[in-house]
């Protein structure tokens, strides 16, 4: 731990389409924008939630803290995907050091690793609050591949920098949410996070993580299904997805094209929207204490602009784009405030990670 007067940390989000970086100020309890990034990853240097390319990854962190001339080196970054488990547990009130005896148990019984191969926390959800009966606690085990882990803070260390917090994807985006759209704490709400290849579903009920689950589907899947039926460049599909311009001429009419695109991201929507469905119904089935009231999408897949509406008429539930940023201010004296709105979904996990602080 460090007892150094600035507690703030940089948030980096390691992502399998791009690294974002999310400086923040605090001052008086109100958040600033210090610093923003998001710098794409070429293909193929996060396959599959591994880190194929260390060098590109390393060599893009370095021209990150250049570019923002970032001189305090301590971060905060996040592990999602297979190689974390996460679990809920419920006990009657106990001591410290018998939830300590008894998460060892735990470990030995749900984690598909061995306690010696795994890094874990865990978090007390408030026993008092009101989704618990009278003298209950529940706590939220994680448990992280050390493997995994360690290749991560070995990677920022040969960057030069200190990775002083690892969080998870979800704990970030509840952190991030809490800030920014507070006024749900008596509510069930999905949060989405949709990104390249992962898909994350968090449920929170009364504003604590009650649901979690990592689904390996992403705005990928829209690329490569236009690629394939197309039969177009990946660099053609991206650019078509993202509606621009196809930079090389192509066979088909431009007339046909925007409509066959329209048709194949349609149905990829439908695709992912049976995904969530499916972690939804799952949470009904286990261990849910209502309904879902609202679903919270972000990553840079929720920019599809049906995506949200395919999710609101098959779940009948209504859903909301987040922005990261809403309670966060931006100086528009240095920052292009209209091109971080733009990208602002992708910068979610990020900006969770740059809202923690050093020792907490
Ligand atoms: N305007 C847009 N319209 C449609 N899709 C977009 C848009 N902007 C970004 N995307 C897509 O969002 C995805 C990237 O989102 P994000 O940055 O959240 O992913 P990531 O964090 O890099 O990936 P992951 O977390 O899955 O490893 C890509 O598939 C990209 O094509
Ligand atoms: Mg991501």
């Amino acid at each position: 731990m460090i007892f150094g007067r600035d507690k703030s940390v940089i948030g980096i989000d390691v992502g399998s389409s791009s690294i974002k970086l999310v400086g923040l100020k605090k001052s008086k309890g109100l958040y600033s924008l210090e610093f923003f990034q998001i710098a794409p990853l070429e293909p193929e240097t996060i396959v599959d939630g591994t880190i194929v390319s260390k060098d590109n990854v390393i060599d893009k962190l370095r021209e990150m803290i250049v570019h923002n001339a970032i001189k305090s080196k301590s971060i905060s970054t996040s592990v999602s995907g297979h190689s974390v488990i996460m679990k809920k547990f419920s006990y009657p009130y106990m001591t410290q050091d018998e939830l300590e005896e008894q998460i060892q148990w735990e470990i030995e019984q749900y984690i598909p690793f061995d306690r010696e191969d795994v890094y874990y926390d865990v978090k007390i959800i408030d026993s008092m609050s009101m989704t618990n009966e009278a003298g209950k606690m529940e706590v939220i085990l994680v448990a992280a591949k050390k493997e995994v882990v360690n290749e991560y803070t070995d990677l920022f260390s040969e960057a030069g920098l200190k990775p002083m917090i690892m969080d998870v994807d979800a704990f970030a985006i509840e952190n991030m949410f809490q800030l920014n759209y507070p006024g749900y704490e008596n509510d069930i709400v999905a949060l989405v996070n949709i990104g390249a290849t992962i898909t994350n579903v968090n449920i929170l009920e009364n504003g604590a993580s009650a649901f979690t689950r990592d689904i390996n589907i992403g705005g990928n899947l829209y690329t490569s299904e236009i690629q394939k039926q197309m039969n177009v460049s990946q660099e053609q599909a991206e650019s078509l997805k993202l509606g621009g311009d196809f930079g090389a001429p192509m066979e088909t009419t431009e007339a046909v094209i925007p409509q066959e695109v329209g048709g194949i991201i349609r149905s990829v929507s439908e695709s992912i929207t049976s995904e969530i469905q499916r972690s939804l119904d799952f949470y009904v089935a286990s261990s849910a204490k209502g309904r879902v009231s609202r679903v919270f999408l972000m990553g840079g897949s929720s920019k599809i602009p049906s995506l949200a509406n395919v999710i609101e008429t098959k779940l009948e539930l209504p859903v909301e784009v987040v922005n990261p940023f809403k309670e966060i201010e931006i100086n528009q004296n240095k920052f292009n405030f209209e091109q971080i709105q733009e990208v602002a979904p992708s910068a979610a996990v990020a900006v969770g990670l740059a809202m923690r602080e050093l020792g907490d």
